[in-house]
């Protein structure tokens, strides 16, 4: 769909090694299994990170810099949320490369070491969504390893299993495979919370095929929202359908009344279910839409709906595309920051 011209991987996995040294933090004990609602109060206000960044092939490259988790921390940002495309640093036996968890950690420990609670997002989901079936021993070892990696971090690490399943990857698939990653990460992490939200894209249509474990409500239901399209994606190249839209605004009361209504549905989902929300992704493609006034209007009334509904949220995304932060002026994008962050 959306993500059609992504770069997909191939090669089906073999089985496990053990992942490299542990992530080091203190207190090593592990804490009780945190209450999912205070877990998403904890989380708050975020924004995703590092997902297109040259710091996973070479660190000296990397745009994200110790100072930006300050920069975050001092805005009054409460986590972020790392998307990690990590199956590119996998070797033939699917282990990842120390290299790789040399960057994790130190983005992790920079993010606690600034008050940022952490998200684990693994984000091979259109390499997934093509292959299917053929994917799932890598997603497996990513959490055989990374699961492990950090059983001794704080409560304020979270793992999300996979970000947006879409695809091969079924309704009906992605409900076995969510027990399956669970389970391992259980192995490692009892008291672990753990992210996990439906196929399509993670989006309100499959909603209700989504089945999480009854057993386990250490758990945050997670949520995507771009709609309409037609504005958040107007000139994304990635979103054909969208591509060639331009000069589309937002912002009239039946628009803000559609996200109101929208929420509504998820709301009364979660609810039923007992599970808290994190709105994992919002935002609006600012490289074919610079039309800032809608653009943080949009990002605001988004904002303050999920928190009116006691969830929390997490912006797409810093850097890179509909940029939070300009990394290459070095300031804020004040128009989304404010909105974000009254
Ligand atoms: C993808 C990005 C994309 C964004 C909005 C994310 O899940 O990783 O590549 O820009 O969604 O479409």
């Amino acid at each position: 769909m959306i993500h059609s011209i992504r770069k997909c991987l191939a090669t089906a996995g073999a089985l496990m090694v053990m992942a490299c040294a542990a992530f080091a933090e203190t207190p090593a004990s592990p804490s009780p299994a945190p209450d999912a609602y205070a877990a998403t109060k904890r989380l708050g206000r975020g924004t995703n990170i590092l997902g297109y960044d040259p710091i996973w092939k070479e660190a000296a490259k990397g745009r994200l810099k110790e100072k930006h988790f300050k920069l975050l921390g001092q805005a009054g940002f409460n986590h972020v949320r790392m998307n990690l495309q990590a199956f590119a640093f996998m070797d033939k036996d699917n282990k990842l490369s120390p290299e790789w968890f040399k960057t994790l950690d130190w983005a992790v420990k920079n993010a606690r070491e600034n008050g940022l609670a952490v998200i684990i997002d693994q984000h091979n989901f259109v390499e997934v969504g093509n292959e299917g079936e053929a994917l799932k021993p890598k997603l497996l070892a990513f959490w055989k390893q990374v699961a492990p990696h950090f059983k001794d971090a704080s409560a304020d690490v979270y793992f999300e299993i996979l970000n947006e399943p879409n695809g091969k990857l079924t309704a009906e698939l992605w409900n076995q495979w969510l027990v399956e990653c669970l389970a391992i990460i259980r192995e490692t992490n009892p008291t672990r919370t753990v992210i996990i939200g439906p196929s399509w894209w993670n989006s309100i249509k499959d909603l209700d095929k989504l089945k999480l474990p009854e057993n386990d409500h250490n758990i945050i239901l997670t949520m995507h929202y771009y709609s309409p399209m037609e504005f958040t994606h107007q000139g994304a190249y990635w979103a054909t359908e969208f591509t060639k839209l331009s000069g589309i605004k937002w912002g009239t009361e039946a628009e803000k009344k559609q996200v109101v209504d929208d929420f509504k549905v998820i709301d009364t989902w979660a609810k039923a279910h007992k599970r808290p929300v994190l709105l994992g992704e919002f935002g609006a493609y600012d490289k074919g839409n610079p039309d800032i006034a809608s653009r943080a209007l949009y990002t605001s009334h988004v904002a303050r709906t999920a928190e009116s509904l006691g969830w929390a949220w997490s912006y797409w995304q810093f850097d890179s595309d509909f940029i939070l932060y300009d990394i290459d002026k070095d300031c804020w994008s004040e128009g989304i920051r404010k909105a974000l962050i009254p």
